[in-house]
């Protein structure tokens, strides 16, 4: 978290335009002090900021993290952040798991559902610990919820000239839910005569992910299946230390995290890839209108792998902290180099 921090000021005094901070404790330390997640008044006070920057949260110290998913889902939840956006982009060759594959092949986004589905803890236990135990977890869609997502995919693909959007979900087996989705989305593609819509089962997705990632745009999808997916998306870009996302809803504060959790394994050992929460920074800076600093961190990761400057996930010979050094000071140099086609650049 703090080599992202430094590569903020790093970019911020490139252009000269500082960046406030303000840290708040929450996490599994906090919580096992005060036994508290999010305190009271903690969505109002957060709702002041330009953008929220979340380290990864999870603690083996805490019994089945309760405190993550409170925070995590609070936060998503509290702030009606229904947007998750994952762009799912390959920045150097070397790192990408399927043979013959290059950056132009991987250059998509997935827009997840954020605020419902699976997701919001509806649902219950009868006979818990019997034999004749049911649990029940619900999912949950509403028109308005799947609506905005579709609308926010399509919108996104015509802002950055994107010709496609695909949408993603399971019609075939849920017959409620998804069929939901399926009346929604197409009725919300024939708003955006330019954009070709199409649809695929999200099992069918995950094959193509794989076999061909190329033909993908802009994707979007259900919460938990978005989940599943921009892990193998993350995958696709060198791993979960690369993966980068955004929690968003247009015209508010938004919230930027790493896609990958807090790897306890690797806690206090200095071998974890900041790279996926360094370039969740740059969609932040991105977000807030700070499209030259963006790209000024993005191109010093760019540089990093260029030059095998890495942590050992992917190949190089630095710990977490030279990585983070080595993004600040190629910042400050202002890295040159090709930016991708339209990332970070151009506003998820
Ligand atoms: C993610 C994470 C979270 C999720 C976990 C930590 C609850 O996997 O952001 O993808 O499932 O949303
Ligand atoms: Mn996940």
């Amino acid at each position: 978290m703090s080599r992202t921090v430094v590569a903020l000021h790093a970019a911020a005094s490139v252009t000269g335009r500082a960046i406030a901070f303000e840290e708040f404790p929450y996490g599994a330390e906090h919580f096992l002090k005060t036994k508290e997640t999010l305190p009271g008044g903690a969505l109002e006070r957060l709702r002041a900021f330009d953008a929220i920057l979340l380290g990864a949260l999870g603690d083996p110290r805490v019994p089945d993290n309760r405190h993550a998913a409170d925070i995590l889902f609070g936060l998503r939840f509290g702030l009606d952040l229904y947007v998750n956006y994952r762009p799912i982009r390959l920045l150097d060759d070397r790192l990408c798991p399927l043979k013959g594959r290059t950056a132009r092949d991987i250059d998509f986004v997935i827009f997840r559902e954020n605020t419902e589905g699976l997701y919001v803890g509806v649902g219950g236990f009868f006979k818990k610990g019997s034999a004749d135990e049911i649990a029940v977890q619900e999912e949950i869609n509403t028109r308005k919820g799947v609506e905005r997502i579709c609308r926010h995919a399509f919108e996104h693909a015509r802002r950055l000239g994107r010709r496609k959007v695909l949408m993603a979900d399971k019609s075939n087996a849920l017959t409620f839910g998804h069929d939901l989705w399926q009346r929604t989305f197409w009725e919300v593609s024939r708003e955006y005569a330019g954009i070709e819509a199409s649809h695929m089962y999200v099992d069918a997705l995950a094959m193509q992910m794989v076999r061909d990632p190329a033909q993908f745009e802009v994707v979007v999808t259900c919460n938990m299946f978005g989940d599943i997916l921009t892990d193998l998306g993350a995958a696709l870009q060198g791993g979960l230390g690369m993966a980068a996302s955004a929690n968003l809803h247009p015209g508010r504060t938004g919230l930027f995290e790493p896609v990958h959790g807090s790897a306890p394994k690797h806690a206090g050992r200095n071998v974890a890839n900041p790279m996926g929460a360094i370039l969740s920074a740059a969609l932040l800076l991105e977000q807030i209108g700070r499209a030259e600093e963006a790209g000024l961190v993005e191109r010093a990761v760019v540089g990093c792998l260029r030059d095998g400057r890495t942590t050992r996930d992917l190949g190089g010979p630095l710990g977490t902290l030279e990585v983070g050094r080595e993004v600040g000071r190629r910042i400050l140099a202002g890295e040159p180099g090709a930016r991708g086609a339209d990332s970070p650049g151009g506003r998820p």
